[in-house]
């Protein structure tokens, strides 16, 4: 096991940005930038014993904020989407950044997944990164002071560990933004096979806000329970996946809040890798790169085309303090939030 700390890129303004490599007995390897806590890489081994990055992103910090992507960032205050940049919290409306379409807030308007983390090694397979968000930024309640670590051990885990807590009752959902794609060498995810421990998804607007319904997945192209190739339903005739061009949606995971348990398992029978995704959140957004357009070059050179990667953001279901049917999120002043994603492949 061991925690290396090198010198990665700067920030336009010049501040260093560094990359923590993680890495255990069996060579499998995550590297986390301090630029939005990014999960950077994650080095596995193929059937035939080679090593590949499963994560689809870029080689350098500029590409990184030049991109809509998101990729591997931490997002927070509040990951995904909120109606109208409003909700309201003790009786009090909060409008904040409206950063899409200059309607919705998605991403929290960019604040954590843009901002410089403070990183210290904790032990040789854990790595501790911290943020302050002060009170007020792109409209958010609260001074929050958050963690996130990232470990890793021999079950070849990558363990995700998020802490925060705010001086005034506020809304708090973050999530990370990792696409992965198990054989990037192979092209796009469409043949990766899914499988998502999901009985139910929330279906959304034209703004993909979602409408307050809980929809089965039976019978519907949404139905992940048994394993299926993300692209075998991916073009049916479903107005929610027309538009969104693909997946774009959150799924409710099966199994008790507040306890880990799988969410998802992907294989990918080309490069023989696979991952699989466990958490303690209400929710899992499948996103499978649908705006990904060809316009942006990614790690090692290669041209990021549409369904390049697929995300698993584990999450609260989107726009939850408008959707008073949703599982909540909104916690008192001192009240720690405590979640735990771990990726294993
Ligand atoms: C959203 C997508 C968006 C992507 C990148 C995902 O979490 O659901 O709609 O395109 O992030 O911004």
């Amino acid at each position: 096991m061991s925690v290396t700390k090198t010198l990665f890129d700067t920030m336009p303004d010049g501040r260093e940005v560094y990359l923590y490599t993680i890495e255990n007995n069996n060579g499998i390897s995550a590297g986390i930038i301090t630029r939005g806590a990014t999960l950077q890489s994650f080095n596995c081994p193929d059937k035939e014993g080679k090593m590949g990055d499963i994560i689809m992103g870029f080689d350098k910090v500029a590409d990184h904020i030049k991109s809509g992507t998101y990729t591997g960032n931490v997002i927070g205050q509040y990951a995904n989407r909120l109606c109208n940049g409003k909700f309201t919290v003790n009786g009090t409306e909060y409008q904040v950044t409206q950063n899409e379409k200059g309607k919705t807030c998605l991403h929290g308007g960019g604040e954590y997944n843009s901002a410089l983390w403070k990183a210290i090694i904790i032990d040789d397979c854990a790595v501790e990164f911290s943020y302050h968000s002060p009170d007020g930024c792109e409209g958010f309640p609260g001074n929050v002071d958050v963690t996130v670590v990232y470990s890793l051990n021999d079950h070849n885990e990558l363990e995700i560990n998020y802490e925060a807590v705010s001086d005034k009752d506020t809304i708090l959902n973050f999530t990370n933004h990792a696409y992965f794609n198990l054989g990037i060498e192979n092209g796009n995810v469409l043949d990766h096979e899914l499988m998502l421990n999901c009985d139910y998804f929330t279906p959304t607007d034209a703004d993909s806000i979602p409408t307050g319904e809980i929809r089965s997945v039976e019978g519907t192209a949404f139905d992940f329970r048994t394993p299926k190739k993300i692209g075998k339903d991916i073009k049916a005739d479903d107005e929610q996946l027309i538009m969104c061009r693909g997946y774009d949606h959150n799924f409710c995971v099966n199994g008790e809040i507040g306890k880990l348990r799988t969410v998802a398992k992907v294989t990918d029978e080309k490069s023989g890798r696979k991952l699989e995704v466990m958490s303690d959140l209400p929710g899992v957004q499948l996103y499978t790169g649908n705006f990904i357009d060809g316009t942006e070059t990614g790690k090692g050179g290669i041209v990021l085309n549409q369904h390049y990667g697929f995300c698993l953001e584990t999450q609260f279901y989107p726009d939850t303090p408008n959707q008073p049917n949703f599982p909540q999120c909104t916690f008192k002043a001192g009240e720690k939030f405590k979640s735990t994603t771990i990726f294993k492949v």
